[in-house]
């Protein structure tokens, strides 16, 4: 049973005012083009795989037992699921903690950029003998992917030997073709399989989030039943029963009809930060086609109060916000009483619920002067909780793919900018 609440009643003209707010009439007529939209999307699948997750444990449990530390090498949807995921669920500096505290799991480093300063600092900080490495791209030839790949090859090799290096590497890469594929065939080297018809901002619950996941004892039975059941709940056709289909509806009539076309999504939790990242992915990456396409702003509550906060109350009316936020935090911490006067208002209070208070006054503030504002509630952050969020989302940008008529699973202008930096690099050097 999905228990994610869902409050859209802060983009509805009765609660913000007609000229932002939009209408059930103006729902209504896109109701068609809703019943027209099949709710058979690949990434669905993924839930229902219990050879992979069988699979996935086995391999994990290995990791677990020989190594202290996992490098994983991707970058966008090879990465950005799975720092989710380790944000959310993992106990906070996680790689700070000894090995108890960590339950036993390896640190986790997700190198999802080559800048030249970090990436090199970490190849010297590390001790190979004791690091696996996941080497994960749908393609198997994205190039910064590649580029780490073959950096740490070299110093695997060299601190272990030109046969041993293969015991420290796991690729996560296409099911049959692609460079990585060909290495792992060749050089038969422990491979998982990312399906044909998953790209990678949809494979968060596929072998590119769940293996590494796994690694650092995240229970991806619970993150996938969580997604199985967020799933089941976003089925029906019926706008009013799909919270998933209502929310791509209110955002595509805010942003083609009404002109809110940048979406703010603002977690209240620094465990969710990354989960603003992940959306504007999703978002981004699956919608910006054809000239058209909302815009993803990601923003942190309480930190962006004190930055972008500003613009959203007073700037262009231009946008719709999404807040999301957790009824429980792991951990209480009280601030003592406080002795001076003036003060004694926070004497006693929990951070949380001080958290809390601040994410309700944002969201009056905001409704009050007529922006646009949807609510998302976990009850708390939990691996089910987070499933359940991956996949309203994956189904929610999936459905706003039909509502726009463009292919939500491709992103042509990435791929662009992968060949002709590949030819650039092709041509000799001067
Ligand atoms: O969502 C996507 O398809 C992209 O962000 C890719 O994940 C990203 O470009 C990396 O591609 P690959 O997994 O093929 O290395």
């Amino acid at each position: 049973m999905a228990d994610l609440k869902f409050d859209f009643s802060g983009a509805f003209s009765e609660n913000i005012g007609s000229e932002h707010g939009i209408t059930s009439n103006d729902i209504e007529k896109i109701a068609p083009s809703i019943q027209n939209i099949r709710i058979d999307f690949p990434f669905l699948k993924l839930t229902s795989d219990k050879q992979l997750v069988n699979e996935i444990k086995n391999a994990a449990e290995q990791v677990r037992c020989k190594f202290q530390n996992l490098v994983v090498l991707g970058i966008g949807g090879s990465a950005l699921g799975l720092k989710t995921l380790a944000q959310a669920i993992l106990p906070p500096y996680f790689n700070f903690l000894d090995t108890k505290s960590r339950s036993g799991s390896p640190r986790l480093f997700v190198c999802d950029n080559i800048d030249p300063d970090h990436f090199s600092a970490l190849t010297k900080m590390l001790d190979w003998k004791e690091t696996c490495v996941n080497v994960i791209s749908k393609s198997g030839k994205t190039i910064e992917t590649l580029s780490q790949f073959y950096i740490i090859r070299d110093i695997l090799i060299k601190k272990l030997s030109a046969r041993r290096w293969k015991e420290h590497i796991i690729i996560t890469t296409d099911q049959d073709s692609g460079p990585l594929r060909t290495i792992a065939n060749e050089e038969k080297i422990p491979s998982f399989r990312v399906p044909q018809d998953i790209s990678g901002r949809y494979s968060v619950l596929s072998a590119v989030g769940l293996f590494p996941a796994a690694c650092v004892g995240i229970d991806i039975h619970s993150l996938l039943s969580g997604a199985a059941d967020m799933a089941s709940a976003c089925k029906d056709l019926n706008i009013e029963k799909n919270p998933a289909i209502k929310n791509a509806a209110i955002h595509y009539i805010m942003d083609t009809i009404k002109r809110h076309s940048t979406s703010v999504m603002m977690p209240y939790s620094d465990s969710l930060a990354l989960f603003a990242d992940w959306y504007a992915q999703i978002w981004a990456e699956s919608l910006g086609k054809k000239g058209a396409g909302p815009t993803p702003v990601k923003a942190l509550g309480v930190t962006d109060q004190h930055s972008q906060l500003q613009l959203y109350m007073e700037g262009p009316n231009d946008k719709i916000i999404t807040i999301v936020g957790a009824e429980k935090f792991r951990s209480r911490i009280s601030i003592p009483n406080v002795a001076s006067k003036e003060n004694s208002y926070i004497g006693g209070r929990d951070l949380g619920e001080i958290l809390a208070t601040e994410q309700k006054a944002t969201t009056l503030a905001l409704k009050q002067v007529g922006r646009p504002l949807i609510t998302v509630t976990l009850p708390e952050i939990s691996e089910y909780t987070i499933g359940e969020l991956l996949m309203f989302y994956q189904i929610q940008t999936a459905v706003s793919g039909k509502l726009y008529g463009i292919n939500p699973f491709d992103q042509p202008g990435v791929e662009l900018g992968k060949k002709l930096t590949r030819e650039m690099l092709s041509r000799p050097s001067n």
